[in-house]
């Protein structure tokens, strides 16, 4: 099984540090969640890590070699994806032919990376929107969108960034049963969301960030109950509302 392996990662802007000396380590077939306040460093960690930001300290080890500072493609051609925050995805063209560009990574034919499109889409439950333009859909679509698009690319690690805002408790309940699925099929998920009835019931283990620092990482049973996490991200409401 894959794993990554994070150690003391550092990432400033100028006099900012957004990411601060974090660690930790996922493996395939599991799924952490990665909770914290706006502004703790969540995104910019996802960035550090796919090659979008150099870290200013630390590594990231997958598979016997440090990939700190490798380019975005390298890092997806060794099977590390990610989806952004902020859906990037090619809006003029059709929801087809935008995975069918994921899937040219390791299907350079148009046939077969159509093919592997195809396939992805109907894992993602997406195949009615096939020949539907990217831009005419749903937010929520778009994000599914952009998840079928990491996904052909056949990574070892996936990780999202807050792709099931805007969902449903249907939608929602749908997107945690492909996530769910995804894991039993060995990958490694790394999944940002502020939807905690989301996050919890589907997370082996859970990892917070403050101000660019880890604050805690255990169970989601542990987490609900840490007094730290409580005062800085989840607040009493959440403790009294949801018992995991
Ligand atoms: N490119 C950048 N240049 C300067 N500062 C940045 C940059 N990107 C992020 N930051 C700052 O780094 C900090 C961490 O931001 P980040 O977007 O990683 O947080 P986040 O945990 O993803 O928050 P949210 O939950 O709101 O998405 C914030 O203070 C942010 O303003
Ligand atoms: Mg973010």
């Amino acid at each position: 099984m894959s794993e990554l392996v994070v150690k003391n990662v550092t990432k400033r802007f100028g006099g900012l540090t957004a990411v601060n000396d974090v660690s930790f380590t996922v493996r395939g077939g599991e799924i952490l969640g990665l909770i914290g306040p706006n502004g703790a460093g969540k995104t910019t960690l996802f960035s550090c890590l796919t090659g979008f930001h150099r870290p200013d300290g630390g590594s990231v080890e997958f598979e016997g070699r440090d990939i700190a500072g490798w380019s975005p493609n390298n890092i997806c051609s060794i099977g590390i994806a990610r989806t952004f925050q902020v859906v990037q995805i090619l809006q003029g063209m059709t929801v087809l032919e935008n995975v069918q560009v994921g899937a040219f990574l390791r299907h350079p034919g148009a046939a077969a990376a159509r093919d592997k499109a195809i396939k992805v889409l109907d894992k993602v439950g997406m195949s009615k929107r096939a020949s539907v333009k990217a831009v005419n859909l749903t937010l929520p679509e778009k994000k599914r969108l952009e998840v079928a698009m990491c996904l052909a690319t056949d990574p070892k690690v996936l990780m999202l960034d807050e792709s099931m805002a805007g969902l449903t408790p249907t939608e929602i309940q749908e997107a945690t049963g492909m996530l769910r699925q995804l894991r039993k099929d060995g990958l490694a998920l790394i999944v940002v969301e502020h939807v905690m009835e989301a996050i919890m019931p589907i997370s082996d283990r859970i990892m917070v960030l403050d101000s660019g620092a880890k604050i805690a990482e255990g169970t989601p049973g542990e987490i609900a109950k840490d007094e730290r996490v409580i005062s800085a991200y989840l607040g009493d409401k959440y403790v009294k509302r949801c018992k995991v």
